[in-house]
């Protein structure tokens, strides 16, 4: 590699990792970060964005400015908008500023960007060069890149097992198959979601509270999907002084004469039907990047089945629950040949004590 095009990389990484500051917090928008250097190749600004309505990373880059740009350079990880939203358009900026090129890392796969963005830049005779560390790139924005592409959250379902793959026994009980490091590190993970889903059995059964126990301000939306509507009228989630929760029932089978067990402090919508593809086009239209899905066997297969889940985090405990009836994690996709089964893509293993942790994603 040339000591130049190492050079690229260098500042391109950096704009990645600024733009990693924004992880938990940047939601509906996307993580981004802004290097700018002087003619002369010295920095002289960077930038990240941190929250929807805040300014966006070029933007507090040319606020956080020592020097004048012009004559220099820019590195920024997310092709920058020419579009108002609740913040000024940033290629207005970079324009005016008098910068002579920018390394852009992606395009934005936002409609009102995608490519209008370098357009712009290009016909005010500003050098762009797109592609520098895309893979990077494309794995720190993939669940903002899924939602503007498929306009659905990008799903991850997690689940809890023993050494022999059950989720719980067959009377449904299931505390506490993991350790408390385990446990404990899925409260903190849940702050990189927008949103936590569970089905009405897991709430009648479990009484969950999905909370991140503080480590999030606001907690993620808790997420109650039920076709019934047969929802008690005391439970953890009915509590929403703490996080809030929302009740999405399937219109076509519940018994609305339930709703009144429901707090009005918890928001309730209707939907046609009890395609979890339904729950994930919601979610995104609300702005949620990324959701947790933390059901049990049923609505985990169903989400599975219409494309909502994305990756896979299976914890893993050195017990044995044994019996034929004790619960799976999966229910039953009717495979008859081994290459109908659904294989995995990349995976990271992870010890957390004695249990393990399986991370892995489905493939394109
Ligand atoms: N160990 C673990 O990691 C773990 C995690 C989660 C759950 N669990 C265990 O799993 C058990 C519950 O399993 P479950 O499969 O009944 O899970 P669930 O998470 O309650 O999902 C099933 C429920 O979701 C609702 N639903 C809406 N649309 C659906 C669809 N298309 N397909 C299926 N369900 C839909 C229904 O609620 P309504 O009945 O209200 O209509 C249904 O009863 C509990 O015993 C719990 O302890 C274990």
């Amino acid at each position: 590699m040339s000591e130049k095009k190492g050079s690229h990389i260098k500042w391109m990484k950096r704009a990645i990792f600024l733009a990693s500051l924004g992880e938990n917090t940047t939601s509906p928008n996307p993580k981004v970060g802004a290097v700018i250097l002087d003619k002369n190749g010295n920095l002289i600004s960077e930038g990240f964005h941190f929250k929807a309505g805040m300014p966006h990373a070029e933007a507090m880059a040319f606020n956080n400015l020592k020097k004048d740009a012009k004559g220099g350079s820019m590195y920024v990880n997310l092709e920058p908008c020419c579009h108002q939203g609740k913040t000024p358009p940033c290629v207005n900026k970079v324009i005016s500023s008098g910068i002579r090129k920018i390394y852009i890392s992606i395009q934005d796969p936002d409609k009102r960007v995608s490519g209008k963005g370098i357009k712009l830049l290009k016909e005010a005779g500003i050098q762009v060069h797109l592609g520098l560390c895309e893979r990077e790139s494309l794995e720190l924005n993939k669940a903002f890149i899924h939602r503007n592409i498929t306009k659905k959250a990008f799903g991850t379902l997690k689940w809890a097992m023993s050494i022999d793959g059950r989720i719980a026994l067959k009377n449904g009980k299931s505390k506490w198959i993991t350790n408390e490091k385990s446990r404990s590190l899925v409260h903190s993970f849940r702050a990189e979601f927008d949103a936590i889903i569970i089905g009405g059995n897991t709430l009648r059964r479990d009484n969950p509270l999905l909370t991140t126990r503080g480590s999030k301000i606001p907690e993620p939306l808790r997420v109650v999907f039920t076709k019934s509507l047969d929802l008690p009228s005391r439970s953890n989630l009915w509590d929403c002084n703490k996080a809030k929760t929302l009740v999405i029932y399937d219109s076509s089978t519940a018994n609305e004469n339930y709703l009144k067990r429901i707090p009005k402090s918890v928001e309730v919508e209707k939907i046609s039907s009890d395609n979890p593809e339904l729950i994930s086009k919601t979610l995104a239209k609300r702005g949620c990047n990324k959701v947790l899905w933390e059901c049990g066997p049923r609505l985990a297969t169903a989400a599975i089945q219409s494309n909502c889940i994305q990756e896979i985090i299976a914890f893993i405990a050195p017990k044995i629950l044994g019996g034929e009836n004790s619960m799976n994690p999966l229910g039953d996709f009717e495979f008859e040949e081994m290459h109908e089964i659904i294989k995995l893509g990349e995976s990271r293993v992870s010890l957390m004590g004695n249990d393990i942790c399986i991370k892995s994603s489905f493939k394109n």
